[in-house]
């Protein structure tokens, strides 16, 4: 490329998440010039648009702007359907935040679309491209230890304590699944490919809550959590691994998050997949302790927004993005197919599959990070 062709980019959605967003595609980014934010409620917009000086659109503008060519939707867990269907349509390229949709029909549709309107189509979670998963993805795959036989991936929340703090985790879309175990699910699938068949449990344990944050309008009210809160399964990839997971957010906070991959040479922990960096461990055949792995990868800060940058890239090499919607369909698919196998008390026999994605190029680990997206 002679000369850098940057995406002029839009951001929908003004929330909580936006602020880490708009900083770094403000700043680390050069493939991105983001040209405007939205949101329905005026005063998050303006905020926004304050703080990194991007223009103030409404939904309709951003459709319009024949030089806006990527569409970044932040939106809550329930407007995600509605935006990324009228980005679509009107033939954007798309990054919209996880979960993809909060039904598999209505995800379905939207992969429909997007195959229909020929644009690219990128999914959250992108912390699978940050340091930590890229290095255990590049020793696994180096074969460090050995074949890899099963995997297990497990986290612990407090689900009445996050109804308190963040209101739409106790919403569909927000529970431990699909607001956080995606992240889990993506990384496992990112690094060992698709999966054919799941079983498991699903349940809203005490389901009616009471608020109990005193400083709080609503305290001493009674509400009702929507959303699955402790999950438990099993399953096994196309390539014969098993896997299962146990996410329990009926518990206590601080996380203590594990995914450990076992082969038949070693034993490899990655860090908590929510997160970019961390350490990688290992323990081989004969150690009796696990030791750290030496990092290969860039993006171990918090680097949201790597996930539009790629897309970015994508849309400018003409190749198609890591974040693909077929990972994010089939991630959703693999925790809405737990509820299905609980419900049936059968297997799940998955309809979707994907292709794994490219590695990230490795040995920019002192810089430019950037650089590692754009071959
Ligand atoms: N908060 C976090 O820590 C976090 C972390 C990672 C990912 N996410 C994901 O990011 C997304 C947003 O999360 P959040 O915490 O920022 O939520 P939020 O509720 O704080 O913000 C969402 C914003 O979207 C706006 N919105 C809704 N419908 C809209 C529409 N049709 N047009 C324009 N704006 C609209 C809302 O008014 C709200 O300001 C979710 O998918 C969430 O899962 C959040």
């Amino acid at each position: 490329m002679a000369k850098l062709q940057k995406v002029k980019t839009a951001v929908v959605g003004c929330g909580v998440i936006s602020e880490i967003y708009l900083k770094n595609m403000t700043s680390a980014f050069e493939i991105l010039d983001v040209v405007g934010c939205c949101d329905i409620i005026k005063e998050r917009m303006e905020k926004r648009s304050n703080q990194f000086n991007v223009k103030q659109m409404s939904i309709e503008e951003i459709l319009s702007d024949k030089s806006i060519e990527l569409v970044l939707n932040i939106t809550d867990p329930v407007n995600h359907h509605k935006v990324s269907t009228q980005v679509l349509n009107a033939g954007k390229n798309l990054y919209s935040e996880k979960p993809i949709d909060i039904s598999i029909e209505a995800a379905r549709e939207l992969v429909q679309l997007a195959d229909k309107q020929g644009v690219l189509y990128g999914n959250a979670p992108d912390t699978f491209m940050g340091q930590a998963i890229q290095t255990a993805r590049f020793y696994l795959d180096s074969g460090l230890i050995g074949d890899i036989t099963s995997v297990t991936a497990v986290l612990n929340r407090d689900a009445g304590f996050l109804a308190e703090a963040y209101p739409f985790t106790a919403l569909p879309g927000g529970g431990i699944g699909l607001d956080v175990g995606v992240y889990y699910v993506t990384a496992m699938l990112s690094v060992l490919g698709p999966v054919k068949q799941v079983a498991g449990y699903v349940t809203t344990r005490e389901p009616e809550r009471t608020h109990y944050f005193p400083g709080k309008e609503d305290f001493g009210e009674k509400f009702r959590l929507q959303a699955e809160n402790l999950v438990a399964g099993s399953f096994e990839f196309a390539s014969g691994v098993y896997g299962n997971l146990m996410f329990n957010s009926c518990s206590i906070f601080p996380e203590k998050p594990q995914i450990v991959v076992y082969g038949t040479q070693g034993i490899l922990y990655m860090p908590d997949p929510n997160q970019f960096g961390g350490e990688v461990k290992v323990i081989l055949r004969g150690q009796a302790e696990p030791i750290a792995l030496p990092a290969t990868h860039a993006f171990s800060e918090n680097s949201r927004g790597i996930g539009p940058a790629e897309l970015a890239w994508s849309l400018r090499l003409g190749r198609k993005p890591r974040t693909s919607k077929e990972m994010a369909f089939h991630g959703l698919e693999l925790l809405l197919g737990l509820y299905k196998s609980c419900e049936t008390k059968q297997f799940y026999q998955m309809t979707s599959t994907f292709q794994r994605p490219n590695p990230v190029p490795r040995g920019y680990v002192m810089g430019p990070s950037e650089a590692s997206l754009a071959v």
